[in-house]
């Protein structure tokens, strides 16, 4: 855990330009798991665990990095930029390409990042990293980028430089986060409005389940992939559909014979979870928590059978959660195969319950689990006088 004046300092005892400071936003999402990239609805926040960027020009071609939380540097010349082992140092390089691409004048930067966003937990780490670092260049060169087009460059970093074809949901939000409350975002058209996340007698908590399964780096691209094959099918049927934004319950359920199990089940799981996703927009309107929680335990359901993203680690906790007196609903957050669960708790129960959940999951797997309050804050952004 690292503070943004640690970073300053470390950044300090390393270069010599005087940096400028950044800090990222990891994300929740509340609800709207894997519709993303399915054109469909996402209902975001960024909070406050940070990734902390110090950087400045350093007057030569060259770019050094310092990953202080993992205690690793990486230094390359513009010249030799190209996808490597170290993951953390392509998504760096990644938003450096697409820059290029946009026609900007690189040059060298000397960078040290670190932070408190748990990393391979489901909060979107990788996000931040682009989203902190394209913003910080954006301002050290001075270029005129909007938010959004920083969003968007920096899922394209992700897609063409890393190889995992995201959504726009983890850069939009950590991005355009705002203060108290959650993102409604249209993936299709980028449309969005913010909805004050007032829980009343409740809280958001993410327990972590400390496991991050390998799976998700091939599973996720699969299941873009099965989607993608299911709407092809159905576009035989409806032309005008061009996602499965555009899929009925009643399209699905007709054409089921055509579609391979795994891929209707996919199907069916996303045309679902947009319906939960307005309905649970609802109930934040309207103060409805009790069916909030309910739409979650939903959601969890429907990734962990239809989808198929879940692990016995996390469908564990969710279980445990799901029968605790004072816990309205709870469910797996992000891509799946590990990270944090999302648990919507009245305050009152919440002591006891990280305790005893604590408590259960290491009886269970010998595994020590973590927990994490997060608040909605206003997303990345510059660290003045910081
Ligand atoms: C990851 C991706 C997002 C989104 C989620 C699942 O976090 O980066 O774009 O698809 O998984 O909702």
């Amino acid at each position: 855990m690292l503070s943004l004046a640690d970073i300053k300092g470390l950044y300090e005892s390393r270069f010599d330009n005087p940096p400028i400071l950044v800090r990222a936003c990891g994300r929740i999402n509340i609800i709207g798991e894997h519709t993303d990239y399915n054109e469909g609805f996402v209902l975001p926040a960024a909070v406050d665990k940070y990734i902390f960027f110090a950087l400045a020009e350093n007057g030569t071609s060259e770019f050094h990095f310092y990953a202080a939380n993992i205690k690793d540097s990486f230094n390359f010349h513009l010249r030799d930029m190209a996808p490597g082992e170290k993951v953390w140092a392509n998504h760096l390089m990644g938003v450096l390409q697409q820059f290029q691409k946009d026609g900007v004048a690189l040059e060298g930067i000397d960078c040290v990042f670190g932070g408190n966003l748990p990393i391979g937990s489901g909060m979107s780490s990788s996000a931040a990293l682009e989203c902190g670092f394209a913003l910080g260049v954006s301002n050290l060169f001075n270029l005129d980028y909007s938010r959004k087009d920083l969003a968007l460059l920096a899922q394209r970093a992700s897609h063409e430089f890393v190889g995992v074809p995201c959504g726009i949901m983890d850069q939009f939000a950590s991005l355009m986060g705002r203060d108290g409350q959650a993102i409604r975002l249209d993936c299709r058209s980028l449309n969005h409005e913010y909805i004050p996340l007032d829980l009343e007698d409740c809280e958001l908590v993410l327990v972590n389940s400390r496991v991050s399964h390998d799976l998700g780096a091939s599973e996720y691209p699969r299941r873009v992939a099965e989607c993608k094959a299911g709407v092809a099918i159905l576009q035989q049927h409806y032309p005008a559909i061009s996602s499965l934004r555009d899929v009925t319950l009643d399209m699905l359920k007709l054409h089921r014979a055509e579609l391979e199990d795994s891929v209707y089940r996919r199907c069916i799981y996303v045309v679902k979870e947009n319906a939960r996703l307005q309905e649970a927009c609802r109930c934040l309107w309207n103060g409805g928590l009790e069916r909030l929680g309910t739409l979650l335990l939903a959601t969890h359901e429907g990734l962990r059978d239809e989808y198929e993203v879940s692990c016995p680690e996390i469908d564990y906790l969710v279980e445990f959660a799901s029968e605790y007196p004072g816990v309205l609903g709870a469910r797996m957050m992000g891509g799946g195969f590990g990270g944090c669960t999302l648990n919507l708790i009245r305050k009152e129960a919440k002591e006891k319950f990280l305790k005893d959940i604590s408590k259960a999951y290491f009886q269970q797997f010998g595994l020590q689990s973590e927990y994490y309050f997060v608040r909605p804050v206003d997303g990345t952004d510059v660290v003045r006088g910081g």
